[in-house]
């Protein structure tokens, strides 16, 4: 299996080469277009951004599995990613938690079998004030309850 950019991201990729002084900064967002292009980041792409990148494949795979919003394997339809740091846990995080995995049946980590849902936990998402708080996709969720959770899941299903 191999990875290539579509014609837009090599138009883009041509773009950005004129705007950064080296190539080898270029790494962050080319892993963001793979993931967008292919809904996740395989090691083919890894392998193409190294070359474009004129960098190491470990060094451009250090950097994809540094950032928790770089996506190694293939997602559910909604990544839900719960905020799992100290603000919303204080704020029961932890129920909101175990209705995702009743509901679902999956645990952290998990996709549902049909490839709707994928599971996980993340450090703070930045609105401490309104925790709990999850992403769903690109959208958040906030003052999140054990009840509100299921009925978001469910609009979905
Ligand atoms: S601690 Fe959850 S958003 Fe900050």
């Amino acid at each position: 299996m191999s990875f290539n950019f579509n014609d837009d991201n090599l138009e883009k990729i041509e773009l950005l080469k004129s705007k950064y002084p080296k190539v080898q900064a270029l790494s962050l967002p080319l892993l963001w277009m793979a993931q967008y292009q292919d809904g996740f980041i395989s090691l083919e792409a890894i392998q193409e951004i190294a070359k474009i990148c004129e960098t190491p494949m470990m060094e451009i795979y250090k950097v994809s599995t540094f950032y928790s919003m770089f996506n190694l394997q293939k997602l559910g339809k909604y990544h839900i990613q719960l905020c799992k740091t100290l603000s919303c846990k204080l704020c029961n995080k932890d129920d909101v938690l175990k209705s995702i995995q009743n509901e679902l049946n999956i645990q952290v980590g998990e996709s549902t079998s049909d490839g709707l849902f994928t599971l996980s936990q993340v450090e703070c998402l930045g609105s401490c004030g309104t925790s709990p708080v999850m992403q769903l996709n690109e959208t958040y969720y906030e003052n999140l309850t054990p009840i509100s959770i299921v009925e978001i899941l469910k609009a979905l299903k």
